[in-house]
């Protein structure tokens, strides 16, 4: 290789000194050879292995390939633990932890003498949580995905996860389904190392970091038990050496056009709507202005991808079909030109592509959907916006005037939803309060609330739901999310009643409570914050500093960068 030029590891590894010989000597331990020392790229191979996060249990192999190509490229390869989220199984919710494995993300990077960093992440918030931390320290940064899980079977039919337990879970409260199966149903779905194979939320931040050109095409597809990933994994090793040789900070490929990429192929793909706390608390990070209006950009693209739960398909199905680089082809005329990881136009990821199953990878001209795109929602309920997938949606009730039925908080729903005498119809509006990021706190996936078990009974599969809650990426229905500012935050959500009329216009853009200013100004006299629930730790650092979901949920005071060098010696 080249002669080294002078890098940031130099700072640690480079000196003739005491705090030198320190840097090396420790690092030795790991039988590391005097030569690689001499100023070679220092990758960091920041890993949210766990085994208590299943989606992401396999990154523990997929780091060996990632050293292969590291050494191989000429660098030197340093995997370190960052927090894992386990979307599964972490109470109360993984979303409160986030904006922590993105603090522990940042720390670890600028405080370790690397030069570049592979971020191998997958379960939801570990991709956005990474790319937060990364961004706010601003070195060439490139991202491994997980993958997704082999496609899950259960009686001879392909499930999905998430979205089947959803249904399962109906049937079984409506009685058409036995418990055996029910737990059958289990094995079947997760039968192998990976994300959500349906295009939940960590196969839409996979697909959106591969719009956004921040990693190998194909990382979002390829199964996590693919050979060809471990070969995705070899070649990123590569790609980051020649990052740092080349200094491709992650600004200069993540920039304005590539979050309005991510917009519009989160539309194309039937994405998650928690890319959109995601994508802003992202773009707060790198200083990038990015609003929910600009999500009005993925308005009229249409949905390209028949993958759950907007479509039919798994994504083992998607891989198959030509995955991300087919769907970037298609949308080539749409998208901004913008870099990538390969410091090549986007353009470039995408021009040779193909579609090799037309089923499951639609063209422009003859989509699933014509305008798929999450709509953002005004109107005097939520002043500074709220949001609904229309594509996982009823179509007739995306214009709906209905009564509230209103839950003060999730016990109240928990407690009450399957009362018999519950006073519900097919028509009412179900409103949920106290779920938003500082209410819960942490903004859990409950906004999908489920049907009243009377409606079950009757056949009913959908209403309009209204919270300040997120929904499971996974999930579907006419359900109206992250209302802001959100009630725990004195939020018009806060004043809504039972047996108020509220009016969703999906068309319109508009979500209208339709109580007059009079009455609601009156209510607002009367409303009082909830007692804090946390009075020691980070819950309460977030609950004091978490910022509303139109701002992307981040923590005030970890909002932009800080690319200063590291100057205090730590002996
Ligand atoms: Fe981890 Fe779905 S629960 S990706």
């Amino acid at each position: 290789m080249s002669k080294p030029k002078k890098r940031r590891s130099q700072d640690w590894y480079g000196k003739r000194d005491k705090d030198g010989f320190i840097h090396r000597s420790w690092m030795k331990n790991q039988g590391l050879p005097d030569h690689v020392f001499d100023g070679r790229p220092v990758i960091g191979i920041c890993n949210t292995w766990s085994e208590l996060t299943p989606c992401n249990a396999g990154l523990r192999d997929l780091a060996q390939s990632v050293k292969s190509g590291v050494w191989e490229a000429g660098g030197v390869p340093v995997e370190f633990p960052v927090m894992s989220l386990g979307e599964t199984q972490m109470k109360p919710t993984a979303m409160l932890f986030r904006n922590l494995l993105a603090m522990d993300v940042e720390e670890s990077i600028r405080a370790y003498g690397i030069d570049g960093v592979v971020l191998l992440g997958g379960c939801d918030k570990t991709t956005p949580g990474q790319l937060m931390g990364a961004a706010s320290v601003d070195l060439p940064t490139i991202v491994v995905s997980s993958g997704p899980m082999l496609n899950g079977k259960f009686k001879g039919n392909d499930i999905g996860s998430g979205t089947d337990v959803w249904k399962f879970s109906e049937e079984v409260r409506a009685g058409k389904m036995s418990m055996n199966d029910f737990i059958a149903a289990e094995s079947g779905m997760s039968r192998s190392a990976g994300v959500c194979m349906t295009m939940g939320t960590a196969s839409t931040m996979a697909s959106l970091v591969e719009a956004m050109g921040l990693s190998l095409p194909m990382n979002a597809a390829l199964p996590a038990v693919d050979a060809r990933r471990k070969t995705l994994a070899h070649l990123t090793g590569q790609r980051i050496v020649d990052m740092v040789e080349e200094d491709l900070k992650l600004s200069k490929v993540l920039t304005k056009s590539s979050f309005e990429n991510a917009i519009m192929a989160n539309a194309a793909v039937g994405g998650s709507t928690n890319a959109v706390v995601h994508l802003l608390a992202i773009a707060g990070r790198s200083e990038i202005d990015l609003s929910l209006n600009d999500f009005e950009l993925g308005n009229d693209i249409p949905l390209l991808v028949n993958c759950m739960p907007s479509g039919k398909y798994l994504m083992e199905d998607f891989c198959y079909a030509g995955g991300m680089p087919a769907v970037l082809q298609q949308l080539l005329p749409k998208l901004r030109s913008a870099n990538t990881v390969l410091n090549h136009d986007i353009s470039e990821y995408a021009i040779d592509a193909e579609i090799y199953n037309s089923d499951v990878i639609r063209t422009l001209d003859s989509p699933i959907k014509p305008a798929a795109g999450l709509r953002v929602l005004k109107g005097n309920l939520a002043p500074n916006g709220a949001i609904i997938k229309p594509s996982a949606a009823t179509e007739e009730l995306l214009q709906h005037e209905g009564k509230a039925f209103v839950f003060e908080n999730i016990e109240a729903l928990k407690a009450t939803i399957d009362a018999p005498d519950l006073p519900v119809d097919k028509d009412t509006i179900l409103v949920l309060k106290g779920c938003g990021p500082k209410g819960y706190p942490g903004m859990p996936e409950v906004g999908n609330m489920p049907i009243p078990r009377k409606l079950v009974e009757q056949g009913v599969r959908d209403m309009v739901r209204i919270s300040d809650a997120r929904m499971s990426g996974t999930a579907f229905g006419t359900v109206v999310l992250h209302v802001s500012p959100e009630a725990e935050a004195g939020g018009p959500l806060a004043l809504v009643k039972t047996g108020d009329t509220i009016r969703l216009d999906t068309l319109a853009g508009q979500l209208e409570l339709l109580v007059d200013d009079e009455e609601l100004a009156s209510r607002k006299a009367d409303w009082q914050p909830s007692p804090a629930r946390y009075d020691r730790g980070y819950a309460k650092l977030y609950s004091e500093h978490v910022l509303q979901a139109d701002q992307g949920a981040d923590l005030d005071f970890l909002v932009g960068k800080d690319t200063r060098p590291v100057t205090r010696e730590s002996h």
